[in-house]
Parts: structure tokens; sequence; C-alpha cells
């Protein structure tokens, strides 16, 4: 297998990260681990390992701690495995959290950028993909939302360091002469699901705030029913739109995007592109508890509730960059994600 690229995933013990590392490893990328496991488990690196067979190397290491991160760097350089990229998840995510501990999430996702993006600069590395959100589109004005659409005001302080974090990344684009830096904005989109093992998922600690880890345990019976967070809205059947993807459609779009970057290297360029990534459909919490009851034959107990603060009443992608330029797009149905969440949910009851 090729191994000539070393990609270093930041967060890779998390949700995201950890799917993306299965994905990288099968295209024949060398993955290095980082996470401070402030939101994850080491349990995570050891499904990542078991599915590909490998002792993916790891570091329990802060992205804010310099002096560290720039010892991953060098070590790897030193084992004669320098890394040429970077997929650089690690942020705090919780938009709840993220109103009641602003600065936490300033410090954390903001510095945690701003000092990798130093460290690369120092390290001679130029390959950037970001972990971005749809949440940059604020409350769109028109579905869906494309690349081009408007970055409004940001409905959250987590929001607010994923577009702050997108323009420093522009910023270092346009100021790092040295090297040519190029770099990929994912903007996702809602990933559900879990990988078709069940071997790694999503575990968020404590009661999730997401849609899809909240119907898993509720329909589990772990815990409290569901509240179906409004069903005033004007939409088709009163609750909020969202366009949910696959987990591992998700983690492929980031192989995708190391292609794009390592394929674009002979354009001696900097550039900085974002990218959605979504399946292009909306779909209500109604309908993805319907089709959730439908595809695994369990009901989720659940209460029509009032609006959550702070929520976003439809928001979906329109993905035709991504098809066109990453040549990347959803293969997975709703029902699939749906199928893959309970599986994994079902190893914890
Ligand atoms: P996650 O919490 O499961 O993973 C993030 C990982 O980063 C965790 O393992 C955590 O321990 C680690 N981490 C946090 N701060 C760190 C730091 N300073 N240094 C080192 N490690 C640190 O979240 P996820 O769902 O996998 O999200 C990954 C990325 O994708 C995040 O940047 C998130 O903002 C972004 N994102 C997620 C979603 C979503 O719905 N899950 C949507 C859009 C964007
Ligand atoms: C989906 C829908 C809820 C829980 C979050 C972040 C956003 C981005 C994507 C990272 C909403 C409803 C939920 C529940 C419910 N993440 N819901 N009962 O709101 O699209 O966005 O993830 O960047 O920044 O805010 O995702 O899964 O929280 O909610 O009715 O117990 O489900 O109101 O309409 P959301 P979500």
């Amino acid at each position: 297998m090729n191994r000539t690229e070393s990609i270093l995933v930041t967060g890779g013990a998390g949700y995201i990260g950890s799917h993306t590392a299965v994905s990288l490893e099968k295209a024949g990328f060398r993955v290095i681990l980082l996470d401070n496991l402030c939101n994850s488990d080491i349990s995570a690196i050891e499904g990542i390992r078991s599915l590909v067979d490998y002792d993916v190397p790891f570091y329990q290491v802060d992205c804010r701690d310099k002096e560290s991160l720039g010892d991953v760097f060098q070590s790897e350089l030193e084992n004669g495995t320098p890394i040429t990229g970077v997929i650089h998840f690690a942020a705090l995510k919780a938009v709840g959290e993220s109103v009641e501990k602003p600065d936490l999430y300033k410090d954390n996702n903001i510095g945690g950028t701003r000092v990798l993006l130093e460290v690369m600069k120092e390290k001679g590395v130029s390959k950037l993909v970001f972990s971005s959100s749809c949440t940059v589109y604020g409350e769109p004005e028109n579905v869906p939302v494309n690349e081009s659409s408007p970055i409004l005001p940001a409905v959250s302080p987590y929001g607010f360091t994923k577009q702050e974090c997108e323009r420093l990344i522009q910023d270092h684009t346009k100021r790092v002469t040295k090297q040519t830096f190029q770099s990929v904005l994912l903007r996702y989109f809602n990933p559900i699901g879990a990988h078709p093992s069940s071997v790694i998922g999503e575990s968020p600690k404590g009661v999730p705030n997401n849609l899809v880890p909240y119907i898993c345990k509720s329909a589990a019976g772990l815990s409290k029913p569901l509240i179906v967070f409004g069903t005033d809205y004007p939409t088709p059947d009163g609750s909020c739109v969202r366009d949910y993807l696959h987990i591992m459609d998700l983690a492929e779009a980031h192989v995708s995007a190391i292609n794009f970057l390592f394929d674009k290297s002979q354009i001696n360029r900097p550039f900085c592109r974002a990218f959605n990534l979504g399946t292009g459909v909306g779909t209500s919490v109604l309908e993805v508890i319907k089709a959730f009851e439908k595809v695994n034959g369990v009901s989720v107990p659940h209460v029509l509730g009032g609006r959550r603060s702070g929520d976003v009443v439809s928001i979906w992608s329109e993905s035709l960059r991504a098809k066109s330029e990453l040549g990347w797009y959803t293969k997975r149905s709703l029902e699939e994600s749906l199928k893959d969440a309970w599986n994994w949910q079902k190893k914890f009851i």
C-alpha cells in the first residue's frame, strides 16, 4: 500500500475524526492521531486500530500546547514519516455549552487553530483540511445554501469560533509566502450514524445534545423521552429541517479533500477553498423519528415540546461544488444512517 503521505488527524479520537482515520487508512494514507481526550475515550483509538489492523500512532496532546504539538511533528520526522498534511477536527462543539462558556470556546477552538497554523508554518507543512460547519451561514435567508451564501452573524459562540477559524486560515493562506499554503474548509451539515461494523460510533459524554444520539438513547430506554423542540415552525410539519448525512460519507469526503490538496500540489499557488458537505435533501425532526422507527422496528418515546433557543428553522446543503471539484457526493441513505446509529447504540443496552 502507498503510505507516502502521513496525515496528522487532530481530534482523531472523536466522532468524525475516528471514522475519517479509518477511511484514510483504507485509502492508503498513513495516519497519525492526536487528541487531548477531553470529549472522547482511548477506546476509540483501539477501535480504529482494530478496524485497520495496524498500530496507528496516537499522541495525547492539546492543540494549544505549542511545544508538545511541535514535538509530534518532530518525532514523526525523525521516524522517517514526516507529516505532509493535517486534518484539524479538534474543537469543542456543544452549542449550549458555548453560550455558557464563550471564552473557553474561543480559547480552545480559535487558540488551538492559531497554534496549529504557527507550528505548521515552522515545520513547513502546507496542506490543511479544516472541520467547519454549516453553522457559519447563521440563520440563512434562502435554502439550500451554497458556498456563496452569505456568512451571517453567528447564532452561538461556537458558530463564531468556526467563522473566526475560517478567517484565520484564509489569512494564513494569503500571508505565508515561504511555502504555498493550500487549504480546504469543509462545512459539514448533520453527520449521523456509525461505522457499519459498530466498532466505532458516536459516544457523546453526558446527555446528548444532538437529535440522533438522543433518539437512540430514548429508544434504548436509557434516557427520558425525546423532546421535539418546536412544532410550530414555518415548515411542512412544523418541526425544524436539517440535512443529515451518513458519517462514512462524511469520512470519505476527507479522503477526497486530501486527494484534492495533493493533486493540486503541482499548482504553485496558495488557495483556500470551501465546500459544503451534505446530501442536498432537507428532513424534518418528525420525519427522522418516523424513519428511525420504521427501519429499526422500535418506537422512539417522544413528546412535542417548545422551541430550543438559537435553533435555525431550516437549513440544507447544495453540495454541487463538492461533486464537481472533489468528485464527492453522498451514497448512503437516511435509512442506512439510522440503522447504523441504532446498531451502534444496541451495544450499550
Ligand atoms: P468530537 O467532540 O467527537 O471530536 C472532537 C475531538 O477533539 C474530541 O475527541 C476532543 O477530545 C478533541 N479535542 C477538543 N479540543 C481539543 C484540543 N484543544 N486539543 C486536542 N484535542 C481536542 O466532535 P466531532 O463531532 O467529531 O467534531 C469534529 C469537528 O467537526 C469539530 O471541529 C466540530 O466542530 C466539527 N463539526 C461537527 C459537526 C457534528 O455535527 N458533529 C458538525 C459540523 C462541524
Ligand atoms: C437537529 C434538530 C433540533 C435534539 C448542531 C449545531 C451545528 C452543527 C450541526 C456543528 C434541531 C432537534 C434535537 C433533541 C430535537 N454542528 N432536536 N430534540 O441543531 O442542526 O446543529 O449540529 O458544527 O452548529 O448547532 O443539530 O442534532 O442538535 O438538532 O428536537 O433532543 O433536532 O431542534 O431541529 P443542529 P441537532
